[in-house]
């Protein structure tokens, strides 16, 4: 049956949202938000119904941020379904849909920049060159502005997870980050917004991506290396049709730092190419 429809106000302006929490803060009414670059999917939606279970207000945020694009074609072609997306969210009962656009984020004059020492010059970072000063900017911006006391992130992006929980505390920022399970299609392939973007036939080679991590992380609870295991691993990548591999490495779930096998916990990352999509991955070990 179709779940009961209640249509959250899309808000648009900074002052209207600010009205709007000042008035659930003086109830002491709690905020959580779901950051957002819209064309949700089932992730999204679960990281709202966490923030619903866990909080008495729910906002869900939906910005494309320029800031955080260094390519301007990615920028173009990033999926763009308001109207989906509130429809969407609907069936979960949010209590406000911000869409603040490009001046309303960043009007003239604007010149802070949020960067971080640490976490940021690997895997994505190192491939996406200024990518986490735009995310770490927009993220400290928006819980300031919602006046979030949780913020929801999914584990798929797992780095921006960590850049994110460091930034608000050395920034002081009363929010507490919670990390959220990826959620995946049936055949694996981690759910993405961009995954929009696969042609048919991409679609179908893309769940080899998670295949291959999870043949890599049998091979490491075997005891074998990643110096071992990466070039099969990689041979089966360029079999199943996948291009340029940015990378595919074990980390310290910690701190990122680059491992061999796993004497901590760690997880495998992994960005690759298919028909001009790039997709991301990781898992636990
Ligand atoms: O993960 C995303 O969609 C974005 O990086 C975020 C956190 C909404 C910041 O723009």
């Amino acid at each position: 049956m179709t779940p009961p429809v209640s249509p959250a106000p899309i808000i648009r302006k900074l002052d209207d949202l600010r009205a709007l929490t000042k008035t659930w803060k003086a109830k002491g009414e709690t905020i959580g938000i779901v950051p957002t670059m819209g064309a949700l999917h089932d992730g999204h939606l679960s990281l709202a119904r966490m923030a619903r279970a866990a909080t008495d207000r729910v906002i869900v945020t939906i910005f494309i941020n320029p800031k955080q694009f260094n390519n301007p074609d990615d920028l173009k072609n990033y999926p763009r379904t308001e109207h989906e997306d509130a429809r969407k969210l609907a069936s979960i009962g949010v209590d406000a849909i911000y869409v603040p656009d490009g001046a309303q984020m960043y009007p003239d004059g604007f010149s802070t920049t949020v960067s971080l020492d640490a976490l940021t010059d690997v895997l994505c970072g190192a491939h996406r060159l200024g990518h986490f000063d735009g995310v770490a900017t927009v993220v400290a911006k928006l819980l300031l502005q919602t006046s979030a006391d949780q913020a929801f992130f999914g584990e798929k992006d797992y780095q921006q997870l960590l850049i994110v929980r460091r930034m608000a505390v050395d920034l002081d920022i009363c929010a507490t980050i919670v990390g959220c399970p990826t959620v995946r299609e049936i055949d694996g392939l981690a759910l993405s917004s961009r995954n929009l973007l696969l042609s048919d036939r991409a679609r179908v080679k893309a769940p080899a991506l998670s295949e291959v991590m999870q043949q890599i992380t049998k091979g490491l609870a075997a005891g074998e290396t990643m110096k071992t295991l990466t070039p099969a691993a990689l041979t089966q990548l360029d079999n199943a049709g996948f291009g340029d591999v940015d990378y595919l490495e074990l980390r310290a779930a910690a701190d990122l730092s680059l491992l061999e096998s796993p004497t901590e916990p760690a997880r495998l990352f992994a960005a690759v190419w298919l028909a001009g999509v790039r997709l991301i991955d990781n898992i636990a070990i």
